[in-house]
C-alpha cells in the first residue's frame, strides 16, 4: 500500500506523459436509469390549471471582464461617490449602453475553466485559475441581457430568480440598482415588478465578483446555474412554503400538505387553496382543499389540509418511486397560482443499534462526497451531465451522495430523487449569522419535499467550532439544528465532524457524522449508546487512472490502494463501516475527481487524485472495488493492464476486485493458481510479465461464472468515438456525452495511449467542452482538441434549437505519432417543445 502524507503536498513534479489502464465505460445502463417519469404528464396537468409562468433566463447574454481594481475597465462603476446616490442612474443598465463587443453567451457559464491555468501555489487548492483579489482583470465578470415585457404582464408579480452564482452579484434593472447577493451557492430571487417598463424592452445587468471564495476547492466563477424569470398573479403561493409530509401505516399514507398563499394586490382575497394528487403514471390519485380564507391586501395565509393514499408505491434505491402534487389557490372565481412539487413516500431511520433503515430494511449508506465540478464544463454543468454524473455513481453501487461542501443545483437533487440515491444535503457556512441563517433556511426550504434527501448537513470541519470554539460552536450548532428542525421535522441534522464529536457543534445532531479516524467511532459508541453514528467523510484514497506506480517525478499515484496518511482504502473504511450493525455506513472521499487540491502533489497538478473515477467520469480500479461490494451483480475486475512494453520479465502485480467465491489467474493460458476472495477484500499474485494475455475466471459454487481478460495491445491505428446516445433533443440544452480511444489494429482499445486528436463538430451541435481525466494534464477543457490520456478522453456536445444532424468527427492532431483512421459519429436532434424561454432578439437561433 502507497500512503502519502500531507507533508508531500507541495511537492512539484513534471509534467505526465501517458501510459497503461483503459478502464471500461460505466455508462451501460444510464439511458435506462433516465427513462420514465411523471414529468409530462404532470406538466400537463400544471399547464391546465396554472397562470403562473417560469420562463428560462439562460439564453442570449452578452458579457464581458470588468475589474477589480480599475473602474475604467469596470463600466466606471465605482467612480465618485455617487453610484448608488440616486435610483435610475446606472447608464450601462439602459438602452443606449452599447453591449455590441461583448460576448454573445448562454448560461449556465463559468468563466474559470475558461482561463489558462497559471503556476501560483496559492491557487493550488482553486485548481491553478487566476481568480481572486491578486487577479483583478480576471475575476469580475459583467453580464448583460434586454427583454421585452408584454403590457398584458402589468399586474403580475415579475421576478428573477438566480439557481446560483459565483459569487458576488450585485444586479441593475432599467438604471436601478436592484440587489445584491453574497455568497456561491445558495439561490436568490429578486422582485422587479416596480422596475419593469411593460409594452416594452428592459435591461438588466449583472456584476459578478469572483474574488472571494467560499471553499478551498474549485468554485468557478459567474452565472454557473439557471437564471429563471417568474410571472405570477399577485395573488400567489409563497416561494418553497409547499410542504408534502407522509406519514406511512399499514396499507396506506396520510398526506399532510401545507403551504403559503400571500396576497401581494391591493384588496382583499378569499382564497382556498386545492391539491391534486398524480403518481408516477400521471393518474390522479387524491385530492384535497382547504377552507377559503380572506387575506388582506399586504399579507399571507397558511393552508393545512389532509389527503390519504391508498397503496402507496414507496420509494427507495431501487424503486425510486414519486409522486406529483398539483397545488392551486382559487380566488374570484379562478385559479390565480399553481405549482407543482414532486414526493417521494418512504421512511429513513437512523437508529444507534441497528444503523440506518429505509421503508423498514435495513440499508448501509453506500455513499460518496462530490463537488460539482466536470471536465470541460468546470462549474457550469449542463442538466444532462448532472445525471450522466449520478448514473456513473449509481453504477458502482453507490446508493447515496454528500454535497460537499455546499447546498446543491436542483436538478441534481432532482436527478436523485428519479434516480434513486440518497442524500447528505449540505450546506456551506456553519454559522447562525444571518447570512449562514438564510443559506441554511432556502436549502431546507428549497429542498424538502425530496426523498433522496435523509440527513441536513450544517457544515463540514469546523476547526474553531469543535476545538477553542466549543462553547461557542455549541450555541451555533443549536440555532442551526433547531432552525432546521423547525422547517422540516421529518430528518435528521448532522455535520461532518473532524476531530472530537464529545462537545462543540455534536452536542446538538441528531445523529453523529465521522470524517476519517477509524479509531474514534466504537470508543464513542461506546460511551454514547443512544446516538446513531455514521462515515459523514472517509477514505480520501488516491490514484490516477491507469497508473500503477507512485511516481513524485510525475505526479502519479498508484492503483493499487493509494491512500493519504490521514485517510484509509476503500477496503480499510468499508471492511470497518460495512461491518459493524451500528454504523448506518459512510460517505467515501470522493466519487468524482474535482478541480483543486491535488493532493498528494501540487503545480503542475490541477486536480484532485480523490476520485474513484477521474473528472470525466473514467473508472478507477477501486470503482470496481465498490462494485463488487457495493452492487448486487457477479463482478469481477482485473487489473493492470497487459501492455507494458520494456517490462518483460519483470514481477508485476496482478489484482481482482471481485465478489467471486474463487478466482484463477491465467498467464498465457498457464493457471497461476486459485484464490478465495476475502469478504470485503480482494486476491493478488506477482507475475511474471511477457506480452500476450492474462485471465481471471470467478467462481461461485464451485462454477465459473464471470471472466475477464486483458490483452497486450499493439500499436494505435485508429480513432473509436462511442456516443451515449444517438438521439437527443434539439432543445439547446441537452448534449451527447461521447468517449473517445484509439484502436491498434485488431481493434482493441490501447490503453497506454497518449495521442492527441482534434474534433471537428458540425451540424446542429457545439462543442462546450473536452477532457481526459488526467490531473496532470492544462491543455485547454474548451478548445476542439485533447490529448488522450491513457487511452481516453471525452468531448461534450450540446445540441442547438433546430432539428436535424450533429456530426462529430475525430482525427489525429499535429505532426507527430503515427497516422490514425479518423472516426465519424451522426447524432439526430429530435423535435421537442424547449422549456419556456425568455426570448431573446439577437442571438435567436
Ligand atoms: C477533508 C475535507 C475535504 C477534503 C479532504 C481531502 O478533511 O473535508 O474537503 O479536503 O479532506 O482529504
Amino acid at each position: 500500500m502507497t500512503r502519502i502524507s500531507r507533508r508531500d503536498l507541495l511537492c512539484s513534479a513534471a509534467a505526465l506523459s501517458a501510459s497503461s489502464i483503459l478502464a471500461r465505460s460505466a455508462w451501460a445502463r444510464t439511458a435506462a436509469l433516465l427513462a420514465g417519469s411523471a414529468d409530462a404528464a404532470s406538466a400537463a396537468a400544471l399547464a391546465a390549471v396554472a397562470p403562473r409562468e417560469q420562463l428560462l433566463f439562460d439564453f442570449g447574454w452578452k458579457f464581458q471582464f470588468g475589474s477589480g481594481n480599475d473602474p475604467a475597465k469596470d463600466l466606471g462603476f465605482g467612480v465618485g461617490q455617487g453610484d448608488f446616490a440616486k435610483t435610475g442612474d446606472f447608464d450601462f443598465a439602459k438602452d443606449k449602453f452599447d453591449d455590441s463587443k461583448w460576448r454573445t453567451l448562454n448560461l449556465p457559464h463559468d468563466w474559470a475553466v475558461e482561463l489558462p491555468f497559471i503556476d501560483d501555489k496559492e491557487q493550488n487548492s482553486h485548481g491553478f485559475k487566476p481568480i481572486g483579489r491578486r487577479y483583478p482583470d480576471t475575476s469580475v465578470g459583467w453580464y448583460r441581457r434586454e427583454f421585452e415585457v408584454p403590457a398584458g404582464d402589468l399586474g403580475k408579480r415579475i421576478a428573477i430568480e438566480f439557481d446560483g452564482a459565483f459569487r458576488d452579484v450585485i444586479i441593475f434593472v432599467n438604471g436601478c440598482f436592484i440587489g445584491r447577493n453574497n455568497n456561491g451557492y445558495a439561490p436568490f430571487s429578486f422582485d422587479l415588478t416596480d422596475f419593469l417598463a411593460y409594452g416594452a424592452r428592459n435591461y438588466i445587468v449583472a456584476r459578478v465578483d469572483a474574488a472571494f471564495g467560499d471553499g478551498w476547492f474549485y468554485e468557478g466563477a459567474g452565472i454557473y446555474r439557471h437564471v429563471w424569470l417568474t410571472k405570477t398573479d399577485a395573488l400567489h403561493l409563497g416561494k418553497w412554503d409547499s410542504t408534502v409530509r407522509t406519514q406511512v401505516s399499514e396499507g396506506s399514507v396520510a398526506l399532510t400538505l401545507e403551504t403559503v398563499v400571500e396576497n401581494q394586490g391591493t384588496q382583499v382575497e378569499n382564497a382556498k387553496v386545492s391539491w391534486q394528487i398524480l403518481d408516477a403514471a400521471g393518474k390522479t390519485v387524491a385530492t384535497a382543499a382547504s377552507l377559503a380564507q380572506s387575506i388582506r391586501a399586504d399579507s399571507q395565509a397558511a393552508f393545512l389540509t389532509t389527503a390519504n393514499l391508498a397503496t402507496p408505491a414507496l420509494w427507495s434505491v431501487d424503486e425510486p418511486n414519486l409522486y406529483t402534487a398539483i397545488v392551486t389557490v382559487e380566488a374570484g372565481g379562478k385559479a390565480r397560482d399553481a405549482e407543482r412539487i414532486s414526493f417521494g413516500v418512504r421512511t429513513a431511520i437512523f437508529d444507534a443499534d441497528k444503523g440506518f433503515s429505509l421503508n423498514g430494511k435495513t440499508l448501509k449508506i453506500q455513499g460518496t462526497c462530490n463537488h460539482q465540478d466536470h471536465a470541460g464544463v468546470g462549474a457550469a454543468v449542463p442538466d444532462r451531465l448532472q445525471t450522466f454524473r449520478l448514473a456513473v455513481l449509481k453504477e458502482m453501487g453507490c446508493n447515496a451522495v454528500r454535497t460537499s461542501h455546499n447546498m446543491p443545483t436542483p436538478e441534481w437533487v432532482e436527478g436523485c430523487d428519479r434516480m434513486g440515491l440518497m442524500m447528505m444535503c449540505e450546506t456551506r457556512q456553519m454559522s447562525s449569522n444571518p447570512e449562514g441563517l438564510a443559506q441554511l433556511e432556502v436549502m431546507v426550504k428549497r429542498y424538502r419535499n425530496s426523498p433522496s434527501i435523509i440527513i441536513w448537513s450544517i457544515g463540514n470541519e469546523e476547526w474553531e467550532l469543535q476545538g477553542p470554539m466549543a462553547e461557542q460552536g455549541a450555541k451555533i450548532g443549536a440555532t442551526m439544528v433547531q432552525r432546521c428542525h423547525e422547517l422540516d421535522p421529518t430528518r435528521v441534522v448532522s455535520a461532518a465532524v473532524n476531530g472530537d464529536n464529545q462537545k462543540g457543534v455534536s452536542d446538538a445532531f441528531d445523529i453523529i457524522g465521522f470524517n476519517y479516524g477509524l479509531d474514534r467511532p466504537d470508543g464513542y459508541h461506546k460511551q454514547h449508546p443512544k446516538r446513531p453514528i455514521f462515515g459523514s467523510e472517509t477514505s480520501s484514497a488516491i490514484s490516477t487512472r491507469g497508473m500503477y506506480s507512485t511516481d513524485p517525478m510525475r505526479n502519479t499515484v498508484t492503483n493499487f490502494n493509494g491512500v493519504v496518511t490521514w485517510g484509509e482504502t476503500a477496503e480499510e473504511w468499508w471492511k470497518f463501516y460495512g461491518t459493524r450493525d451500528w454504523e448506518a455506513g459512510g460517505f467515501a472521499w470522493t466519487g468524482f475527481d474535482y478541480r483543486g487540491e491535488p493532493t498528494p502533489y501540487g503545480w503542475p497538478s490541477i486536480n484532485s487524485q480523490f476520485g474513484i473515477v477521474d473528472m470525466c467520469g473514467f473508472p478507477k480500479d477501486t470503482f470496481y472495488y465498490y462494485k463488487a461490494w457495493w452492487g448486487k451483480e457477479p463482478a469481477l475486475h482485473l487489473f493492470p493492464h497487459w501492455s507494458f512494453e520494456g517490462r518483460e520479465g519483470d514481477m508485476i502485480p496482478v489484482w481482482v476486485y471481485s465478489n467471486a467465491d474463487d478466482v484463477e489467474l491465467f498467464v498465457n493460458g498457464q493457471s497461476q493458481g486459485s484464490q478465495k476472495v476475502p469478504h470485503l477484500g480482494h486476491v493478488e499474485w506477482k507475475v511474471k510479465y511477457e506480452p500476450g494475455s492474462i485471465e481471471a475466471r470467478g467462481s461461485k459454487d464451485g462454477k465459473v461464472v464471470i471472466t475477464e481478460k486483458r490483452e497486450t495491445t499493439g500499436p494505435t491505428v485508429a480513432i473509436r468515438l462511442t456516443a451515449d446516445r444517438h438521439e437527443i433533443n434539439a432543445d439547446g440544452e441537452d448534449l451527447v456525452i461521447l468517449k473517445v480511444e484509439a484502436l491498434d489494429k485488431e481493434g482493441r482499445a490501447v490503453p497506454t495511449a497518449n495521442n492527441a486528436i482534434a474534433f471537428n463538430v458540425s451540424g446542429e451541435g457545439k462543442l462546450i467542452g473536452v477532457g481526459n481525466g488526467d490531473p496532470n494534464c492544462q491543455e485547454s477543457d474548451k478548445e476542439p482538441k485533447r490529448s488522450l490520456f491513457n487511452g481516453l478522453a471525452q468531448v461534450i456536445v450540446q445540441a442547438t434549437r433546430r432539428p436535424g444532424e450533429i456530426h462529430i468527427e475525430a482525427v489525429k492532431d499535429g505532426w507527430d505519432g503515427p497516422e490514425l483512421t479518423p472516426a465519424k459519429v451522426t447524432v439526430t436532434t429530435r423535435r421537442v417543445e424547449p422549456r419556456s424561454a425568455v426570448p431573446w432578439s439577437r442571438t435567436q437561433g
